[in-house]
Protein backbone atom coordinates (compact mmCIF):
# COMPACT_ATOMS: atom_id res chain seq x y z
CA UNK A 1 0.00 0.00 0.00
CA UNK A 2 1.13 3.13 -0.93
CA UNK A 3 1.83 5.85 1.78
CA UNK A 4 2.02 9.81 1.92
CA UNK A 5 -0.36 12.39 1.49
CA UNK A 6 -4.01 11.08 2.71
CA UNK A 7 -6.31 10.79 0.16
CA UNK A 8 -10.46 10.91 1.41
CA UNK A 9 -13.66 10.38 0.14
CA UNK A 10 -15.96 13.30 0.30
CA UNK A 11 -18.52 12.77 -1.86
CA UNK A 12 -20.98 11.19 -2.78
CA UNK A 13 -20.78 9.71 1.04
CA UNK A 14 -17.56 10.94 2.77
CA UNK A 15 -15.28 7.54 3.91
CA UNK A 16 -14.11 8.02 7.62
CA UNK A 17 -10.68 7.52 6.73
CA UNK A 18 -8.21 7.52 4.00
CA UNK A 19 -8.39 5.45 1.19
CA UNK A 20 -5.36 2.91 0.55
CA UNK A 21 -4.37 1.60 -2.98
CA UNK A 22 -6.96 -1.20 -3.38
CA UNK A 23 -9.80 1.15 -2.51
CA UNK A 24 -8.83 3.99 -4.73
CA UNK A 25 -8.12 0.97 -7.84
CA UNK A 26 -12.16 0.05 -6.66
CA UNK A 27 -13.52 3.07 -7.12
CA UNK A 28 -11.54 3.87 -10.22
CA UNK A 29 -12.40 0.53 -11.50
CA UNK A 30 -12.39 -0.99 -15.22
CA UNK A 31 -15.69 -0.59 -17.18
CA UNK A 32 -17.71 -3.68 -18.23
CA UNK A 33 -17.97 -2.49 -21.52
CA UNK A 34 -15.03 -0.85 -23.66
CA UNK A 35 -14.21 2.46 -22.31
CA UNK A 36 -12.27 5.34 -22.98
CA UNK A 37 -11.09 7.26 -19.59
CA UNK A 38 -9.42 10.40 -20.15
CA UNK A 39 -6.62 11.54 -17.51
CA UNK A 40 -5.66 15.42 -16.92
CA UNK A 41 -4.32 17.69 -14.10
CA UNK A 42 -5.12 21.58 -13.95
CA UNK A 43 -4.71 24.33 -11.95
CA UNK A 44 -8.01 25.64 -9.60
CA UNK A 45 -7.90 28.54 -12.33
CA UNK A 46 -8.02 26.38 -15.12
CA UNK A 47 -4.61 26.11 -16.20
CA UNK A 48 -3.23 22.76 -17.97
CA UNK A 49 0.21 23.68 -17.80
CA UNK A 50 2.82 25.98 -15.35
CA UNK A 51 6.05 26.98 -17.54
CA UNK A 52 4.41 24.62 -20.66
CA UNK A 53 4.83 21.45 -18.51
CA UNK A 54 2.17 19.89 -16.17
CA UNK A 55 4.72 18.68 -13.94
CA UNK A 56 4.53 21.92 -11.96
CA UNK A 57 0.27 20.83 -11.49
CA UNK A 58 1.29 17.59 -9.97
CA UNK A 59 1.96 16.33 -6.38
CA UNK A 60 2.07 12.89 -4.79
CA UNK A 61 -2.16 12.36 -4.63
CA UNK A 62 -1.78 13.29 -8.32
CA UNK A 63 0.92 10.85 -9.39
CA UNK A 64 -0.62 8.13 -7.70
CA UNK A 65 -3.53 7.82 -8.95
CA UNK A 66 -2.21 8.58 -12.28
CA UNK A 67 -0.17 5.42 -11.63
CA UNK A 68 -3.32 3.64 -10.82
CA UNK A 69 -5.02 4.19 -14.01
CA UNK A 70 -2.27 3.41 -15.46
CA UNK A 71 -2.38 0.04 -13.52
CA UNK A 72 -6.06 -0.77 -14.58
CA UNK A 73 -6.09 0.07 -18.31
CA UNK A 74 -5.44 -2.16 -21.52
CA UNK A 75 -4.18 0.72 -23.71
CA UNK A 76 -2.36 4.02 -22.76
CA UNK A 77 -3.17 6.61 -25.59
CA UNK A 78 -0.97 9.61 -25.73
CA UNK A 79 -0.68 12.45 -28.51
CA UNK A 80 2.73 12.58 -30.25
CA UNK A 81 2.40 16.44 -29.47
CA UNK A 82 2.97 15.31 -25.64
CA UNK A 83 4.92 12.67 -25.84
CA UNK A 84 7.77 14.93 -28.18
CA UNK A 85 6.84 17.83 -25.33
CA UNK A 86 7.25 15.49 -22.12
CA UNK A 87 9.48 13.16 -23.18
CA UNK A 88 7.65 10.39 -22.64
CA UNK A 89 9.54 7.27 -20.86
CA UNK A 90 8.65 4.02 -21.41
CA UNK A 91 5.49 3.00 -19.28
CA UNK A 92 6.71 1.20 -15.78
CA UNK A 93 4.93 -0.29 -12.78
CA UNK A 94 5.60 -1.18 -9.47
CA UNK A 95 5.91 -5.16 -8.89
CA UNK A 96 2.60 -4.78 -6.77
CA UNK A 97 0.97 -3.35 -9.71
CA UNK A 98 1.96 -5.79 -12.22
CA UNK A 99 1.05 -8.82 -9.95
CA UNK A 100 -2.39 -7.10 -9.88
CA UNK A 101 -2.30 -7.26 -13.72
CA UNK A 102 -1.25 -10.77 -13.88
CA UNK A 103 -4.56 -11.49 -10.76
CA UNK A 104 -7.04 -9.81 -12.93
CA UNK A 105 -6.09 -11.65 -16.20
CA UNK A 106 -3.89 -8.41 -17.90
CA UNK A 107 -0.97 -8.62 -19.87
CA UNK A 108 1.90 -7.43 -17.05
CA UNK A 109 2.02 -3.83 -19.20
CA UNK A 110 -0.51 -1.72 -21.02
CA UNK A 111 0.05 -0.95 -24.90
CA UNK A 112 0.92 2.44 -25.22
CA UNK A 113 -0.29 4.25 -28.06
CA UNK A 114 1.04 7.29 -29.72
CA UNK A 115 -1.48 9.68 -31.67
CA UNK A 116 0.33 10.92 -34.59
CA UNK A 117 -0.64 12.38 -37.87
CA UNK A 118 2.90 13.41 -39.14
CA UNK A 119 4.91 10.32 -37.79
CA UNK A 120 7.10 12.78 -36.58
CA UNK A 121 8.79 10.66 -33.85
CA UNK A 122 11.92 9.49 -32.41
CA UNK A 123 12.29 5.74 -32.47
CA UNK A 124 15.28 6.31 -30.07
CA UNK A 125 12.83 7.96 -27.40
CA UNK A 126 12.93 5.81 -24.46
CA UNK A 127 8.76 5.25 -24.79
CA UNK A 128 9.74 3.60 -28.36
CA UNK A 129 13.33 1.92 -27.62
CA UNK A 130 12.52 0.81 -23.82
CA UNK A 131 9.39 -0.16 -24.33
CA UNK A 132 7.88 -3.75 -22.35
CA UNK A 133 5.07 -4.04 -24.83
CA UNK A 134 5.67 -2.79 -28.46
CA UNK A 135 3.82 0.22 -28.86
CA UNK A 136 1.16 0.90 -31.44
CA UNK A 137 0.98 4.01 -33.72
CA UNK A 138 -2.30 5.52 -34.79
CA UNK A 139 -1.37 7.74 -37.94
CA UNK A 140 -3.20 7.64 -41.34
CA UNK A 141 -2.47 7.05 -45.31
CA UNK A 142 0.27 8.47 -47.01
CA UNK A 143 2.82 9.49 -44.34
CA UNK A 144 6.19 7.77 -44.56
CA UNK A 145 7.33 6.85 -41.24
CA UNK A 146 10.81 7.97 -39.93
CA UNK A 147 13.82 5.70 -40.64
CA UNK A 148 13.84 2.99 -37.36
CA UNK A 149 9.96 3.45 -36.31
CA UNK A 150 9.08 0.24 -37.44
CA UNK A 151 11.51 -1.60 -35.72
CA UNK A 152 10.32 -0.45 -32.55
CA UNK A 153 6.33 0.14 -32.85
CA UNK A 154 3.60 -1.10 -35.19
CA UNK A 155 1.65 1.45 -37.34
CA UNK A 156 -2.15 1.45 -37.50
CA UNK A 157 -3.59 3.49 -40.05
CA UNK A 158 -6.79 5.05 -39.75
CA UNK A 159 -8.24 8.00 -41.78
CA UNK A 160 -6.78 9.53 -45.39
CA UNK A 161 -6.37 13.63 -44.19
CA UNK A 162 -6.16 13.06 -40.79
CA UNK A 163 -6.30 10.16 -38.05
CA UNK A 164 -9.94 9.35 -37.77
CA UNK A 165 -10.33 8.70 -34.00
CA UNK A 166 -13.54 6.71 -33.83
CA UNK A 167 -12.15 4.14 -36.82
CA UNK A 168 -8.68 3.98 -34.89
CA UNK A 169 -10.20 3.46 -31.43
CA UNK A 170 -12.47 0.50 -32.94
CA UNK A 171 -9.43 -0.72 -34.40
CA UNK A 172 -7.48 -1.17 -30.40
CA UNK A 173 -10.54 -2.95 -29.59
CA UNK A 174 -10.50 -4.93 -32.30
CA UNK A 175 -6.67 -5.78 -30.67
CA UNK A 176 -8.07 -6.35 -27.28
CA UNK A 177 -7.70 -2.93 -25.96
CA UNK A 178 -10.90 -2.50 -24.72
CA UNK A 179 -10.11 0.00 -21.99
CA UNK A 180 -7.94 3.33 -22.70
CA UNK A 181 -6.80 5.47 -20.79
CA UNK A 182 -5.93 8.65 -22.34
CA UNK A 183 -3.04 11.23 -21.32
CA UNK A 184 -3.86 13.85 -23.18
CA UNK A 185 -3.17 16.54 -24.71
CA UNK A 186 -5.90 19.13 -24.93
CA UNK A 187 -5.60 19.04 -29.07
CA UNK A 188 -6.02 14.95 -28.48
CA UNK A 189 -9.01 15.77 -25.70
CA UNK A 190 -11.08 18.17 -28.27
CA UNK A 191 -10.46 15.44 -31.22
CA UNK A 192 -11.92 12.66 -28.88
CA UNK A 193 -14.65 15.17 -27.58
CA UNK A 194 -15.92 16.01 -30.67
CA UNK A 195 -15.73 12.55 -32.22
CA UNK A 196 -18.08 11.23 -29.35
CA UNK A 197 -15.40 8.72 -27.89
CA UNK A 198 -14.81 9.81 -24.50
CA UNK A 199 -16.51 8.21 -21.43
CA UNK A 200 -15.14 9.46 -18.70
CA UNK A 201 -12.84 12.52 -17.52
CA UNK A 202 -10.49 11.88 -14.29
CA UNK A 203 -9.33 15.57 -13.32
CA UNK A 204 -7.21 16.61 -10.66
CA UNK A 205 -7.47 20.48 -9.37
CA UNK A 206 -4.52 21.86 -8.14
CA UNK A 207 -5.10 24.22 -5.49
CA UNK A 208 -2.90 26.80 -7.47
CA UNK A 209 -3.78 29.94 -9.35
CA UNK A 210 -1.72 29.69 -12.41
CA UNK A 211 -3.03 33.32 -13.67
CA UNK A 212 -3.50 34.18 -17.57
CA UNK A 213 -1.80 32.28 -20.12
CA UNK A 214 -1.65 28.85 -20.07
CA UNK A 215 -4.35 27.29 -22.48
CA UNK A 216 -7.54 24.82 -21.07
CA UNK A 217 -7.61 20.95 -20.50
CA UNK A 218 -8.82 20.99 -24.20
CA UNK A 219 -8.26 22.29 -27.47
CA UNK A 220 -9.01 22.40 -30.82
CA UNK A 221 -12.66 21.24 -32.13
CA UNK A 222 -15.76 22.74 -31.04
CA UNK A 223 -18.47 20.41 -29.82
CA UNK A 224 -21.90 20.58 -28.65
CA UNK A 225 -21.59 20.51 -24.88
CA UNK A 226 -23.13 17.31 -23.74
CA UNK A 227 -23.58 16.47 -19.26
CA UNK A 228 -21.42 14.30 -17.84
CA UNK A 229 -22.37 13.03 -14.25
CA UNK A 230 -20.25 13.28 -11.66
CA UNK A 231 -19.27 10.11 -10.11
CA UNK A 232 -17.10 11.03 -6.78
CA UNK A 233 -14.63 13.62 -5.47
CA UNK A 234 -11.56 12.78 -3.39
CA UNK A 235 -10.03 15.17 -1.16
CA UNK A 236 -6.30 14.59 -0.20
CA UNK A 237 -4.84 16.51 2.83
CA UNK A 238 -3.15 19.49 0.70
CA UNK A 239 -6.46 20.21 -1.28
CA UNK A 240 -5.57 18.44 -4.23
CA UNK A 241 -9.43 17.06 -5.81
CA UNK A 242 -9.40 14.47 -7.70
CA UNK A 243 -12.90 14.15 -9.65
CA UNK A 244 -14.35 11.80 -11.80
CA UNK A 245 -17.24 12.54 -14.12
CA UNK A 246 -18.56 9.46 -16.21
CA UNK A 247 -21.54 8.60 -18.59
CA UNK A 248 -23.85 6.17 -17.46
CA UNK A 249 -23.29 3.06 -19.23
CA UNK A 250 -26.83 2.62 -20.15
CA UNK A 251 -26.30 5.97 -22.32
CA UNK A 252 -26.47 6.16 -25.62
CA UNK A 253 -22.94 7.04 -27.48
CA UNK A 254 -23.35 10.39 -27.96
CA UNK A 255 -23.33 12.16 -31.27
CA UNK A 256 -19.95 11.93 -33.08
CA UNK A 257 -19.70 8.23 -31.91
CA UNK A 258 -18.91 5.24 -34.46
CA UNK A 259 -22.06 3.17 -34.44
CA UNK A 260 -21.30 -0.15 -32.59
CA UNK A 261 -20.28 -2.73 -35.04
N1 LIG B 1 -2.10 19.00 -17.45
C1 LIG B 1 -2.14 17.82 -18.03
O1 LIG B 1 -2.71 16.88 -17.46
C2 LIG B 1 -1.51 17.62 -19.38
C3 LIG B 1 -1.64 16.38 -20.01
C4 LIG B 1 -1.08 16.22 -21.27
C5 LIG B 1 -0.40 17.26 -21.87
N2 LIG B 1 -0.28 18.43 -21.24
C6 LIG B 1 0.42 19.56 -21.90
O2 LIG B 1 -0.23 19.81 -23.12
C7 LIG B 1 0.73 20.33 -24.06
C8 LIG B 1 0.65 19.53 -25.36
O3 LIG B 1 -0.67 19.49 -25.79
P1 LIG B 1 -1.13 19.90 -27.28
O4 LIG B 1 -2.60 20.14 -27.20
O5 LIG B 1 -0.26 20.99 -27.79
O6 LIG B 1 -0.81 18.63 -28.13
P2 LIG B 1 -1.33 17.14 -28.03
O7 LIG B 1 -2.82 17.05 -27.97
O8 LIG B 1 -0.55 16.43 -26.97
O9 LIG B 1 -0.78 16.55 -29.41
C9 LIG B 1 -1.31 17.01 -30.64
C10 LIG B 1 -0.79 16.10 -31.70
O10 LIG B 1 -1.51 14.88 -31.68
C11 LIG B 1 -1.45 14.31 -32.96
N3 LIG B 1 -2.76 14.00 -33.53
C12 LIG B 1 -2.95 13.10 -34.50
N4 LIG B 1 -4.21 13.02 -34.85
C13 LIG B 1 -4.87 13.88 -34.10
C14 LIG B 1 -6.23 14.22 -34.07
N5 LIG B 1 -7.17 13.61 -34.82
N6 LIG B 1 -6.57 15.18 -33.24
C15 LIG B 1 -5.65 15.76 -32.43
N7 LIG B 1 -4.33 15.46 -32.41
C16 LIG B 1 -3.95 14.52 -33.28
C17 LIG B 1 -0.74 15.29 -33.86
O11 LIG B 1 0.60 14.84 -33.87
P3 LIG B 1 1.59 15.04 -35.10
O12 LIG B 1 2.07 16.44 -34.96
O13 LIG B 1 2.65 14.01 -34.92
O14 LIG B 1 0.76 14.83 -36.34
C18 LIG B 1 -0.90 16.60 -33.11
O15 LIG B 1 0.10 17.53 -33.44
C19 LIG B 1 2.08 20.22 -23.41
O16 LIG B 1 2.43 21.47 -22.89
C20 LIG B 1 1.85 19.24 -22.28
O17 LIG B 1 2.73 19.47 -21.20
C21 LIG B 1 -0.82 18.65 -20.01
Amino acid sequence: MSVGTAISRVWPTPATGPLNDPELAALYGRADRPHLRVNFVASADGAVTLQSYSAGLSGEPDKRVFGLLRMLCDGLVVAAGTLRHEGYRAVRLSEDRRAWRRANGLTEYPTLVVVSGSLDLDPTQACFADAPVRPLVLTRAGVDPPPGLTAVADLVRCGAERVDLAAGLAELRRRGLDQLLCEGGPHLFGALTAAGQVDELCLTVAPLLAGAGPGRITAGDSSTPRHLPLRHVLAADDGVLMLRYARDPGDPPPAGAAPAA
